[in-house]
């Protein structure tokens, strides 16, 4: 596994690889659920390129931009036993040089969830997206289910742009209990870690309902609010049902639909999501 640092490193060694090439972007502090995307990259291409950066321009100004984990030897070595051939991390000035001042921003689907809460978020993403399509221009990149709206705005991105990258989202990987995989569990106490399992909880109870027949998008709101209520520790930030593709909110679910909601615990903000339909 080769490792490079520079834009024109990355180039040089983009141009040796065989194709297709699947492309994996991260922020590091990798798990099971980033190794899941690289795996499923090794068994659908012939090259695999990981980047690791932890991008500012995604980070709202009282977020945690400082303190997010990283760890680059541990993630390093996690990649190279999926069989990733190619890690790009690049560096934040190297990305956005002094006079950086272009930006890639997808806007009917940033609006509403995440969009709401974290403004700015997805110009973030989106532009960091699209320097590194640009840099590594795989043919398909892979991207989790964790963060539902966030595989939405890149796939519209990639359509309304017309990079030639095929978007493929993976599913959420857990912990035994139930938590979704994310860097950011580390930030959790031991009793926030426990109480973290009421996403889970309260999801699946919403997802029995829909099983049971309940079609009421707001009884199955009112589900997972009443099981974060239960949970002292838990403060839930929003909880939507929308449609699937559009990720507006509705009275009724009828088609495929996302079910997602954040929660506080403490200072840690999780996320996590089901599709019913
Ligand atoms: P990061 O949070 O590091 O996540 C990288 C990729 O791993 C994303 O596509 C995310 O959805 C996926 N992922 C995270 N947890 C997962 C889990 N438990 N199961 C399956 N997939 C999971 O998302 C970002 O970084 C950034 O926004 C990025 C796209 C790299 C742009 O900066």
């Amino acid at each position: 596994m080769q490792t490079v640092t520079t834009l024109p490193e990355l180039r040089r060694a983009c141009r040796a690889l065989a194709a297709p090439v699947g492309f994996v972007p991260t922020m590091g502090y990798l798990h099971a659920g980033h190794i899941s995307l690289a795996q499923r990259a090794k068994a659908e291409c012939a090259s695999v390129v990981a980047s690791i950066f932890v991008n500012p321009t995604q980070f709202g100004p009282n977020e945690d931009l400082a303190k997010y984990p990283r760890d680059l030897p541990r993630d390093l070595a996690l990649l190279e036993s999926a069989g990733v051939d190619l890690v790009w991390t690049p560096t934040p000035e190297s990305m956005y040089p002094v006079g950086y001042q272009t930006w890639v921003q997808v806007e009917w689907l940033t609006r509403g969830l995440e969009g709401d809460v974290r403004p700015g978020h997805f110009r973030g993403v989106t532009t960091v997206v699209a320097k590194l399509f640009n840099a590594v221009r795989p043919d398909k990149a892979y991207f989790g289910q964790k963060d539902a709206q966030q595989a939405a705005v890149i796939r519209q991105m990639v359509k309304d742009l017309d990079f030639p990258i095929d978007i493929l989202v993976c599913p959420i990987v857990r912990e035994a209990d139930g938590l979704a995989m994310s860097s950011r569990n580390v930030y959790l106490n031991p009793a926030e870690r426990r109480a973290a399992t009421v996403l889970f909880r309260s999801l699946s109870a919403a997802k029995s309902a829909f099983d049971a027949g309940e079609r009421n998008a707001e009884t199955l709101r009112r589900l997972v609010r009443e099981i974060v209520a239960g949970e002292p520790l838990a403060h839930l930030q929003y909880v939507s049902c929308a449609d699937y593709d559009t990720l507006e909110e509705l009275e009724s679910v009828i088609g495929k639909t996302l079910l997602s909601m954040a929660v506080h615990l403490g200072k840690t903000r999780l996320i996590d999501n089901f599709v019913l339909g």
